[in-house]
């Protein structure tokens, strides 16, 4: 997933290499059975499709999925972890003139956007807002798991409210999250990897830019060697 040497094809840029591709599909399994889940431990409504109890351990071992992603990420692709984390929290003047003008690019319109890195602002702000509540869910979800009996009741009603307020959060970004992939047309960098090249320069025109750079670089320096 790191921006060097990254191969550019005609139509299409490299955008995920497999392993944080692997990272992201046991990332959103994981978060759609935890929601799914949990939404019939809450709802009585909907207990019929808990039989035995069957929810609570399916909840159980998502949650194990969901918390190994990190180290998951940080084993299968050390950099790519360590560059995510990094540019997530990193907004530079572009990304806050960006930001200002987010409504702009949320109904479609590009034209006057400024130019973005690997990163735009707005999944900048998706990454981050991602990374603390779901720190917020996992440390909730392990008090509940774990230290039900001393947490007494006030505790245990406000490790519920931010494991259940932190998740309502987290599933509303997701809606975005799931709205902007298909606006933009960027699913195919989480399924094949590649995105179309054009679709790229209208989010990353930067990073398209860069990359461009590297290339006629590398281009150049093998024209050298060969002469
Ligand atoms: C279930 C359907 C989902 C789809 C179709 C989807 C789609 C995508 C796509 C296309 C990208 C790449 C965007 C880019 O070009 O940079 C991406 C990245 C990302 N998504 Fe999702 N996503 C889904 C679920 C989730 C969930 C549930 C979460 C968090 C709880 C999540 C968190 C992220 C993060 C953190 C990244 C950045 C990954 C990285 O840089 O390694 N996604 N997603």
């Amino acid at each position: 997933m790191t921006t060097q040497k990254v191969p550019l094809g005609d139509r299409e840029v490299l955008r995920y290499r497999k392993r944080p591709r692997i990272v992201h599909a046991i990332l959103a399994s994981s978060f759609l059975i935890l929601l799914l889940t949990g939404l019939v431990i809450l709802w009585p409504a909907l207990s019929f499709l808990a039989p035995g109890g069957a929810t609570r351990w399916l909840h159980r071992v998502a949650a194990v999925g969901f918390m190994s992603v990190p180290i998951v990420y940080l084993i299968v692709d050390r950099e790519g972890a360590k560059e995510l984390m990094v540019d997530s929290f990193k907004y530079d003047r572009d990304d806050w003139r960006w930001i200002k003008r987010f409504w702009s690019y949320a109904f479609g319109h590009t034209a006057n956007m400024p130019k973005q890195g690997r990163l735009n602002a707005g999944q900048k702000m998706h990454h981050a807002l991602v990374m603390l509540l779901s720190a917020s869910i996992v440390a909730s979800g392990l008090a509940l798991w774990f230290f039900m009996p001393s947490l007494g009741p006030t505790g245990q009603a406000w490790a519920a409210v931010i494991h259940d307020l932190s998740m309502l959060a987290l599933t509303l970004l997701l809606v975005g999250h799931l709205y902007f992939t298909f606006v933009y047309k960027a699913l195919s960098g989480m399924t094949r990897g590649y995105v179309d090249i054009d679709e790229a320069r209208l989010e990353h025109a930067k990073w398209v830019e860069e990359l461009e750079q590297e290339a006629a670089e590398e281009a150049a320096e093998e024209d050298k060697q060969a002469v």
